[in-house]
Formats: structure tokens, C-alpha cells, sequence
């Protein structure tokens, strides 16, 4: 008879990234910086104390940390930040990753402002995948949502995007009531013109403003506006049914617009996640209260098979979700900016 391990066991030696409801972790999303020229309000506060630079973990000790997970089961990276775009050369880290045997899939998460910069050379380094986060095409109110401007040029670095090779080139909207549900129309317009995916994104409490349930706009209202005025549209026959965002395609054959219901349909019991923060923090969920420290490991050679079993016994230790919609819930201390989209 299989026996299989009891929740308050250790976590398994060997094999796949369990945990103890059965989700297997395939999925690392590895934070550069916590920087950013842009200040989001619902991300970051206008003032804000960054790292210290010399806490961020260098290339050479993120590569490390990926060249111990990969045997681990972790084939899908995903840089983001803060702004990964801010940290000096990142190509070099791009070509670092994609040297790593088992990494089959490389993305990055971006604002854009200095993507029409740097495309040519992330494209060259090996980096595929690109989503670029623009919730509004508004330069109003792009300026009210970044508290900085920038549009015209976030735009320039998703067209250099597309011309350096970029397949696909994906659009992340937060839609906010009474804020950004106004652009969701424009966005999807702009994405159809241009063969952009656009993925509207559930408000999350994660940020230093103070969320609402009312300002959450949600997924079947965003949908609403797109049927009413875009275009009619059908659940994408290749659903992958593990992604957070739900697709959807036009009828009349004028692409797909994707759906993360972070909110109105929580995706925790299919998430495949962990983060590491741009000073070596592992943290198994994006609203976890408890993080790891990994960087006295990884600075100093610290020996791979005891980094291994932390990563292994973290992620066992992963609770069932987020629990946002249940008085339960408790928003962590780190805002969305110091840990990675
Ligand atoms: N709710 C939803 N999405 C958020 N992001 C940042 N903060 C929030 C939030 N409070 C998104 C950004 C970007 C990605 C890194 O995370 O828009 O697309
Ligand atoms: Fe910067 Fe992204 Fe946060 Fe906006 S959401 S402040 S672009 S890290």
C-alpha cells in the first residue's frame, strides 16, 4: 500500500516540488531589483526606502541558486521586479539562466519606459517571453496610476518588443474601478491593432494603498465591456488549465485577451509558484508572511544539498491560498515592489 506523507512530515528528500495539497512547483519567479521609475499606486508607496544595493544577490548568485533548483523540477523562470530593466546588464543574466541544463522557458515582466532600449539586446541574450504592464493608455491617467509619465514611451518599448522577435509580447492591465476600467476598451483595441495579448489583472492587496473590495473591477465586468464593445468572444480551446490568467478568444479571429481573476476566482489550488526576492528571500506564495533567507547560503558556498532540502521543506510548507476573500486574511508587510510581480 502507498503511504502517502502526513502534513506535519518533513518534506520529501527527492522528486518533484510538493507540497502538502499536491501542487507540484515548476514555476520561479526571481525578483532583480526592487527598484522602479515608476511609483504605481497600487504597488508602492512615493517614498520609499530601497535595499541596499549591496543586499541584492549578484547574477553570479542568482544562477547558482537556479543551477540547484533546476535539478529540483523548476524549468520556467520568470525575472521581474521592481523594475528589472533597472538593474545594470541584465542580458548577461538572461544568457546566464539559459545556460542552466532543465531550464526549458525564460521570461521577463517589465514597465517598458526603457524596453525600446535594451529589446534588441534581452532578444539576443536568449529572453523569449516579454509582458509588458500597461494599464492605461490615457496619459492622464497613466500619470494618476504611475504617479510619473511615460506612456509614449511604454509604447515605443512594446513595438521595439514586437520588432526584435518577441512571441508573444503580452500586455498586464490592472483594472481598478472607477480608475483603469475606463481603459479596458482602449487597451483592447491597442492590443488587436498591434497582435498584442492583453491580460486584465483582479486588484490585489498588495500594495501600500489601501485596497477595497469596491474598487476591484471584476473579471465578468471586464468581460462585459469586451463582448458590448470590442468584439465577441470564446473561452480558447487550448486553455492551459494550471494558468492563472483564463483565455479568451475573438470570433472573428482577431486574437485572444486574457483574464487574471486573482479575486472572483482565486488560482491557488493549481499554482505552481515560488519567488525569490531580489535579497535572496524564498517566499512560497506572493501573500506568504513567512520568507526564507537564503543569501548567507548563497554568498557564501554554502553547500547546495542543505539550500535544496529549504527550498524542498518551504514549498511543503505552502498554505492552501490567499484566503483575501475570508476575515482571515492578513496582507503581508512587504509591498508588491519588494517581493516581485
Ligand atoms: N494588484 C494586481 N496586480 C498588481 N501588480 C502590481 N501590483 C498589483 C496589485 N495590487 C502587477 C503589475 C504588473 C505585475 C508585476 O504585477 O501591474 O503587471
Ligand atoms: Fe514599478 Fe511595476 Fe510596481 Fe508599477 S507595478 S511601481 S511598474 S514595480
Amino acid at each position: 500500500m502507498i503511504r502517502l506523507p502526513l502534513a506535519t512530515e518533513s518534506a520529501p528528500r527527492q522528486g518533484p516540488l510538493l507540497d502538502t495539497f499536491g501542487r507540484v512547483h515548476n514555476n520561479l519567479r526571481i525578483s532583480v531589483t526592487d527598484r522602479c521609475n515608476l511609483r504605481c499606486t497600487y504597488c508602492m508607496p512615493e517614498n520609499v526606502t530601497f535595499m541596499n544595493k549591496r543586499e541584492l544577490l549578484t547574477f553570479e548568485e542568482i544562477a547558482r541558486f537556479v543551477e540547484i533548483v533546476a535539478p529540483l523540477g523548476i524549468d520556467k523562470i520568470r525575472l521581474t521586479g521592481g523594475e528589472p530593466l533597472l538593474r545594470r546588464d541584465l542580458p548577461r543574466l538572461v544568457e546566464m539562466i539559459c545556460r542552466v541544463p532543465g531550464i526549458k522557458d525564460i521570461g521577463l515582466t517589465t514597465n517598458g519606459i526603457t524596453l525600446a532600449e535594451s529589446a534588441r539586446a534581452l532578444f539576443d541574450a536568449g529572453l523569449r517571453r516579454i509582458n509588458v504592464s500597461l494599464d492605461a493608455l490615457d496619459p492622464d491617467r497613466f500619470r494618476e496610476l504611475a504617479r510619473r509619465d511615460g506612456v509614449e514611451r511604454v509604447i515605443a518599448g512594446i513595438l521595439a518588443a514586437k520588432k526584435a522577435g518577441f512571441e508573444p509580447v503580452k500586455i498586464n492591465a490592472v483594472a481598478i474601478r472607477g480608475v483603469s476600467e475606463f481603459e479596458v476598451v482602449p487597451l483592447a483595441r491597442f492590443a488587436r491593432e498591434h497582435g498584442l495579448e492583453v491580460r486584465f489583472i483582479e486588484y490585489m492587496p498588495i500594495g501600500a494603498d489601501q485596497w477595497e473590495r469596491e474598487k476591484v473591477y471584476f473579471a465578468h465586468e471586464i468581460l462585459d465591456q469586451l463582448e458590448t464593445h470590442v468584439g465577441s468572444l470564446v473561452p480558447a480551446a487550448d486553455q492551459d488549465p494550471r494558468a492563472p490568467a483564463q483565455d479568451f478568444d475573438y470570433t472573428d479571429g482577431g486574437g485572444r485577451v486574457g483574464i487574471i481573476a486573482s479575486i472572483s476566482r482565486p488560482f491557488c489550488l493549481s499554482c505552481n509558484r515560488v519567488r525569490l526576492t531580489a535579497e535572496g528571500k524564498l517566499r512560497n506564495c506572493l501573500f506568504a508572511l513567512n520568507e526564507i533567507d537564503l543569501k548567507p547560503l548563497l554568498r557564501n558556498a554554502g553547500p547546495p544539498e542543505e539550500i535544496a532540502a529549504l527550498v524542498r521543506q518551504n514549498i511543503w510548507e505552502k498554505w492552501e491560498g490567499h484566503e483575501i476573500n475570508t476575515a482571515r486574511f492578513v496582507k503581508p508587510d512587504r509591498t508588491m515592489h519588494a517581493i516581485g510581480g
